[in-house]
């Protein structure tokens, strides 16, 4: 049964697609490791970033657990300053009987995905926006709406660190590793054509990541994408060490199905917190979040997804142990 909550497992979003988890199955549990070898040692040198997809993961096996008729038991394993691999472990609790909200939110599973195009110029609904932020309270961080005031702000801070990153000749090359061409058959990265640099060729791709003056093309893309978006968002925790982190991934897949749920898409802005100084910046945007871990923008999409992250198999990232079902 708790296969089944692997399955849903590997289907959170993670950055750069970089699916940085493993899982290890036992007859009543399901443990969640983080996999070292994905990570991204330029931009998330922390493994902040790392440590918050994996949290993702262990929302939606959390979502299944509970679709499945299960309390959702958690113990999570981490300790202050430690640097972890073993996150948490997933039980079966006691038998409950499932509500329609269970099955919304396993529904919202499958469906949600990164949508990093321009949205509707629609406003999203109070009584939808109090729904994001209750999930987020729900799994103990603070999600804070922009006004526009603030959101203006936040797209000049966008665009400088756009350049400021792309001008780094080291993290144009991690990103290219993890940016995928069109028609390749790997089963994790960044399609390239969803990251809106217009064509997805293995040449263009290539050439794109060699120029450092994409980061103002790209920044400037961004910019207006952000003024054009009807709820940008900042979600953050009141400390900032590995357990906030996986519990900040929680908080943020909980609050991507909610608004999957509602037919709202979200796109990330997180190289603002990429850099140093520049969280100190959103800080300054947002004093009721003593530390940032995400800024996205959220609405309803235009366009449908045309190119879909891929997802490694089960087998890649699932160890059954020999008693395991
Ligand atoms: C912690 C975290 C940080 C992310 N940061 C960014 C980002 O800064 N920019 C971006 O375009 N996408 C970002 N993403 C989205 C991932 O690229 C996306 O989840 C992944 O490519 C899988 O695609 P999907 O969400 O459509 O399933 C982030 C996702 C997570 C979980």
């Amino acid at each position: 049964m708790l296969k089944n909550a692997v399955a849903a497992a590997v289907m959170a979003p993670s950055s750069h697609n970089t699916q940085p988890w493993r899982f290890r199955l036992h007859d009543e549990s399901l443990e969640l490791d983080a996999d070292r070898s994905r990570s991204l040692k330029v931009i998330d040198a922390e493994r902040r970033q790392q440590i918050q997809s994996c949290g993702c993961a262990l929302y939606n096996a959390r979502v299944a657990v509970r679709a499945m008729g299960f309390t959702d038991e958690v113990t999570t394993m981490l300790v202050d300053g430690d640097s972890p691999e073993h996150l948490a472990t997933l039980r079966l609790g006691a038998p409950r009987i499932t509500t329609p909200e269970d099955h919304t939110l396993m529904q919202a599973v499958a469906l949600r995905r990164t949508n990093r195009r321009a949205f509707l110029p629609r406003p999203v609904p109070p009584a939808d926006i109090e729904a994001l932020v209750a999930a987020a309270a729900a799994e103990g961080a603070a999600l804070v709406r922009l006004d526009p005031e603030h959101k203006r702000a936040l797209a000049e801070l966008v665009e400088q660190a756009d350049e400021l990153q792309f001008g780094d000749p080291a993290f144009r090359q991690e990103l290219a590793r993890w940016l995928i061409p069109f028609g390749s058959r790997r089963k994790d990265g960044i399609p390239f054509a969803e990251k809106e640099y217009g064509s997805n060729l293995p040449f263009t791709l290539m050439r794109a990541m060699r120029s450092p003056s994409l980061g103002e093309k790209f920044g400037t893309i961004e910019e207006s994408l952000i003024e054009g978006s009807p709820l940008v968002v900042v979600l953050g925790t009141g400390s900032d060490d590995p357990a906030s982190w996986l519990a900040c991934g929680q908080a943020l897949e909980a609050v991507l199905l909610q608004a999957t749920a509602r037919g709202l898409s979200a796109a990330f802005l997180n190289q603002v917190l990429e850099i140093p100084g520049f969280r100190a910046r959103i800080r300054a945007l947002v004093p009721d979040i003593a530390y940032p871990h995400m800024v996205l923008r959220l609405g309803t999409p235009a366009e449908p997804i045309h190119h879909p992250a891929p997802r490694r198999d089960l087998s890649e990232v699932l160890i059954e142990s020999p008693e395991g079902s």
